[in-house]
């Protein structure tokens, strides 16, 4: 605070004694010298400006951190998220503590457990979360443990000095909207921190307009801005194929592209690509783009959920926030689901925790209806048929089952 004070104290005073010298400089110069003066001020001035932000961009290049050989990199302390920027959860300060710690090279009479190797990176606590938040998505879950058993493998052979260049990380999400992608890449960007091979672990989301620009010279500024936010993390572009538009000449998103294409080989070390989108239009970008198709290492396919998968979803959303349903509510949700599904922007789990989060909404309304009425724990937990039922979208639908007709029977 008094830093800062202190600098417009400075700056009021150097405008001050400027405005002196010129009152000054008028008064008593003839006008070709005060001419001559000027100009040599003038052009001092933009020397040292131009000099001195010279001076401090090199001195940022050559402050930027390395990521020595099969040392362990280390999260920027403190580093707060910023716009479209999402820390991945779980991380412990031990971590970083361990980030810093040279790699001895072993003797190659050494023996080591993979078991041990996790447990040393901690990334037990990433797979846990990955069961605990994701219900199902069995592919998925197992896709991400054989990446982390390369990079596992990977790490151990680094501490046997075995060098081998960094495994190419890039990846591909594909699914439909709610089907966990986005889920998923926070913990990867966890995953790829803890195991050494991000220096700070964080996900930027990023979607075309925060990369492609609307006029000459826009685009490449704009990439840029966003690769660096996501340096030393995950750059998650949704919807990447929205990136290039096919005949369209006058379009700057393959400028946008090219610059990516170039990061993505040269800065593999310090930057991991995810690109997210439907699976059909993923593959026609790729079609179009077998640079970016080539640099993609590791495709993850997120399939829509089923109904029991849906329900699976639902009860867990609820248990995590002390609600559940009865036995008539979870069929009059089954039957709610069943109607959703065929509807235009349903979007999977994300159309679940919406539907849930207004039934909790009805359930808070008709209890509050009865203020009178004495409530006890359970009543507060126990979601009713009635509080589902009550959705506008069974109004709009034919009726469903047998329980929707009863539900609506006024009681005897
Ligand atoms: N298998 C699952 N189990 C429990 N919750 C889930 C599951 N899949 C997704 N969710 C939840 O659904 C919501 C949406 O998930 P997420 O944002 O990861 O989906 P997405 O595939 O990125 O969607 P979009 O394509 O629309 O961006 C989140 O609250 C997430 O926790
Ligand atoms: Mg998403």
């Amino acid at each position: 605070m008094y830093g800062l004070k202190l600098k417009y104290a400075k700056s009021s005073l150097l405008i001050v004694a400027s405005l002196i010298a010129i009152i000054l400089a008028f008064s008593y110069l003839p006008h070709a010298l005060l001419a001559i003066v000027g100009g040599l001020v003038f052009i001092l001035g933009v020397s040292y400006a131009l000099g001195h932000n010279a001076w401090k961009q090199t001195k940022d290049i050559g402050s930027r951190p390395q990521r020595a050989a099969g040392a362990r990199p280390q999260r920027a302390a403190g580093a707060r998220p910023q716009r479209g920027e999402r820390k991945s959860g779980g991380r412990k300060p031990r971590a970083e503590a361990r980030a810093s710690r040279k790699v001895e090279i072993l003797h190659p009479e050494e023996t080591v457990t993979l078991s041990a190797e996790r447990e040393a990176a901690e990334i037990e606590d990433v797979f846990s979360s990955l069961d605990n938040q994701l219900v199902g998505l069995v592919p998925v879950k197992k896709k991400v443990e054989e990446i982390a058993s390369l990079l596992l493998v990977d790490r151990v052979r680094h501490r046997f000095g075995l060098d081998a260049p960094r495994p190419n990380l890039h990846m591909c999400f594909t699914g439909d909207p709610g089907t966990g992608k986005t889920t998923v890449a926070l913990q990867m960007a966890d995953l790829l921190f803890r195991l050494g091979y991000l220096e700070k672990g964080h996900l930027v989301h990023a979607m075309r307009d925060d990369l492609v620009g609307e006029f000459i010279g826009h685009t490449a500024p704009k990439t840029k801005r966003t690769l660096e936010r996501a340096m030393g993390g995950v750059l998650f572009i949704d919807e990447a194929y929205y990136l290039y538009r096919a005949g369209d000449s006058k379009d700057y998103g393959q400028e946008c592209i090219d610059i990516l294409l170039q990061v993505m080989e040269n800065d593999r070390d310090k930057l991991v690509v995810i690109l997210a989108g439907y699976k059909d239009r993923m593959d026609v970008f790729f079609e179009s783009n077998p640079g970016m198709s080539s640099r993609i290492a590791h495709h993850l396919d997120f399939a829509p959920y089923k109904l029991d998968e849906l329900v699976a979803i639902g009860r867990a959303m609820l248990d995590r926030s002390a609600y559940y349903l009865s036995a008539d509510a979870e069929m009059a949700f089954r039957d709610y689901l069943t109607l959703r599904m065929g509807q235009p922007r349903f979007a999977n789990a994300r159309s679940v925790r919406n539907e849930l989060e207004r039934t909790r909404l009805r359930h808070a309304f008709r209890l509050a209806a009865e203020p009178e009425l004495s409530r006890s724990k359970d009543d507060l937990m126990r979601l009713e048929a009635a509080d589902i039922l009550a959705s506008p979208l069974f109004a709009l639908a034919e009726p469903v089952s047998a329980i929707e007709e009863s539900a609506r029977r006024p009681p005897r």
